[in-house]
């Protein structure tokens, strides 16, 4: 297809606003599925995105429009997703096009993701094409949704802004006009060497690594030898092809147009996403910029339930190609054996790489409590010790100061749940830096431990605000914070993979709630088993889990004595045979760690 008549675009909207059902209808009216492929969010084909109803990875798909022009256009669409933790996924898939279609559900209006993903698109100096969503609703507020767009100013204050049913398919076609008419054609030049973006990638078992790729400049042939820039890494396409939504194979990319290249490579690090992908004959002089790599915000240790390490060690390689925000590295516990300390840009990313883990690979992961990066200064050393995993935090002797990594928070909300919203902001150390209306929304700008928000808080801002509330956070760099570790000992062995890190004015809160809660989930012995937890080498908590069997020291007066001996015999035979090694750790264990407040 020439070049004037492609337009590459993308949808972004905020979780929930409708962006895969109207994805869906674009495949409808452009008939690039059948009435008999037809399934509702076609494109949310990944187990855990059924599962969530939502959007976990971007997809790509090429439609071909006929025009009221006259002319046939191929629309390349970039389905998102909308959830805060997915927003680097988000910011690829906007790399690679020339456009988007910002969608706002009129019973909701605009919400702290909208206002987001419209930052990424004006930054990559996409045309926004505004659309409200969902105005067959009953509770459809399209006139406010209206007001609420505009205040987004720029182009936005004057430009057409669409009202549609994705549902219903009402407006629909106005949309795929706009489309056409708005959104620039892609500006490569045909006769340049071939330079074309890698801006996703996924392992197939089979075919291994497939590169998405747009082309910018040139054009790519399944024939011609090619260069990854990144590595200076030699490679000939095995296959090169479109999304259609299938793999559809063709003879060549031009200039502007969106597809995929079977790179044959079977190892999962050969390829990295953000590369640039030349001609090695006739090579081009400048990569493209990339893009900047994701920043891991929470960390946990993955570990193989059973003999399953070399598994799980190919499965998160695979996963990590397919999400480039998702990092990992080998590391061993005592308590576990050998294992991965992988990062997350949340929780809810992290839940979603266990999810995938057990849906896509079969394998069920113990996860350890997540935690966020630390650095922890120690005596007689000028850089601070920069601590991923709470077994690694220094001995408390060595520690002169630690900081602690602080998220800037923007919580949208509306002003009947205020102040329960400042509350909760409050109880987790929140200091409150702005407040500002926007329409009928309040925003509000905290400062607060990343630790604080890392874990359940976006949950607890949900129920307190009846669901209204939404929450955007970045890194807004590191303060100097007074955290402890806590260890766990059971039956008086450390158990390292159960460790962690919080605020000293916590700990006499969180280790009672902790040992109680262990002592109802670890497996019971035939002897009793203290279980404490540690801070700076004392014990500030203890309880014991109860034996299997009655203790014969307090329960046996009917018995004889010898009898009675015997039994005691045994027991504390078996107690000191008992070692760490033997005690199991049920991912429940770890779940107690998980559920503390
Ligand atoms: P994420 O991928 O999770 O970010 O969500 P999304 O933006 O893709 O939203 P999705 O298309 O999954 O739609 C969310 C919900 O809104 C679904 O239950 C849809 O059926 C519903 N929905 C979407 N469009 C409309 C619409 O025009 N009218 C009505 N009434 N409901 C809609």
């Amino acid at each position: 297809m020439q070049p004037s008549n492609i337009r590459n675009f993308a949808i972004i909207a905020h979780i929930d606003h409708g962006k895969s059902t109207l994805a869906d209808r674009i495949m409808e009216q452009t008939a690039t599925v059948s009435q008999r492929e037809r399934q509702d969010q076609l494109l949310d084909d990944l187990a855990v995105e059924r599962a969530h109803g939502v959007t976990v990875k971007s997809r790509t798909v090429r439609n071909f429009y006929q025009a009221e022009d006259g002319q046939e256009y191929e629309y390349n669409l970039i389905d998102t997703p909308g959830h805060v933790d997915f927003t680097y996924e988000v910011s690829k898939s906007l790399a690679a096009s020339d456009g988007a279609i910002l969608l706002v559900d009129a019973t909701q209006g605009v919400q702290a993701q909208t206002v987001a993903n419209l930052r990424l698109a004006r930054e990559n100096q996409l045309v926004v094409i505004p659309v409200i969503n969902k105005i067959d609703a009953a509770a459809a507020d399209v006139d406010r949704t209206t007001q609420q767009i505009r205040a987004l100013g720029g182009d936005l204050a004057t430009a057409t802004i669409y009202r549609i049913s994705a549902k219903t398919g009402l407006g629909v076609h106005a949309v795929m006009e706009a489309i056409r008419t708005t959104i620039p054609a892609p500006s490569g030049r045909a006769t340049a060497p071939l330079k074309a973006l890698v801006f996703d990638s996924q392992y197939d078992a089979f075919k291994g690594i497939i590169a998405a790729v747009r082309v910018v400049d040139g054009q790519l042939t399944a024939q011609e030898p090619l260069r990854l820039m990144a590595h200076n890494q030699a490679l000939t396409a095995k296959e090169i092809g479109v999304l259609a939504p299938n793999r559809t194979a063709t003879a060549r990319l031009g200039v502007g147009e969106v597809g995929y290249v079977i790179t044959g490579f079977k190892d999962p690090h050969a390829l990295r996403v953000g590369d640039t992908l030349t001609s090695a004959t006739t090579p081009t002089a400048t990569a493209l910029p990339g893009y900047q790599p994701a920043q891991s915000v929470v960390y946990a240790g993955f570990y193989p339930q059973g003999d399953h390490y070399r598994d799980l060690q190919l499965a998160v390689e695979k996963l990590a190609l397919n999400d480039s925000s998702f990092h990992y590295r080998a590391e061993t516990s005592d308590a576990l054996g050998p294992g991965f300390r992988c990062g997350f840009l949340g929780i809810f990313h992290l839940q979603i790489i266990r999810e995938r883990l057990h849906d896509e690979y079969g394998l069920d992961v113990l996860t350890t409590a997540p935690n966020v990066t630390y650095r922890v200064h120690v005596a007689r050393e000028t850089d601070p010790v920069v601590v991923d995993n709470p077994i690694k935090f220094p001995d408390f002797s060595q520690i002169e100061w630690v900081e602690e990594p602080l998220a800037q928070a923007t919580i949208t909300t509306t002003s009947d749940t205020l102040s329960a919203v400042m509350k909760l902001a409050e109880q987790h150390q929140g200091t409150l830096e702005d407040m500002a209306n926007q329409g009928d929304l309040i925003v509000l700008t905290y400062q607060l431990p990343f630790s604080e928000i890392a874990y359940d808080f976006f949950n607890t801002l949900k129920s307190v605000s009846h669901g209204y509330a939404t929450l955007t956070t970045e890194l807004a760099g590191y303060a100097p914070a007074d955290v402890v570790k806590i260890e766990v000992h059971v039956n008086y062995a450390r158990v390292d993979a159960l460790s962690f890190v919080v605020h000293r004015q916590d700990v006499a809160r969180v280790t009672q709630a902790l040992v109680h809660q262990l002592k109802t989930v670890i497996p019971r012995k035939l002897y009793p088993m203290p279980v404490q937890a540690v801070v700076e080498g004392k014990a500030v908590a203890r309880v014991d889990v109860p034996p299997l069997r009655k203790n014969a020291a307090v329960n046996g007066e009917q018995r004889s004595t010898s009898k009675k001996q015997a039994l005691l015999r045994r027991q504390s035979k078996n107690k000191r045979q008992a070692s760490h090694s033997e005690i199991e750790l049920p991912q429940a264990v770890f779940n107690a760690v998980l559920d503390l407040e």
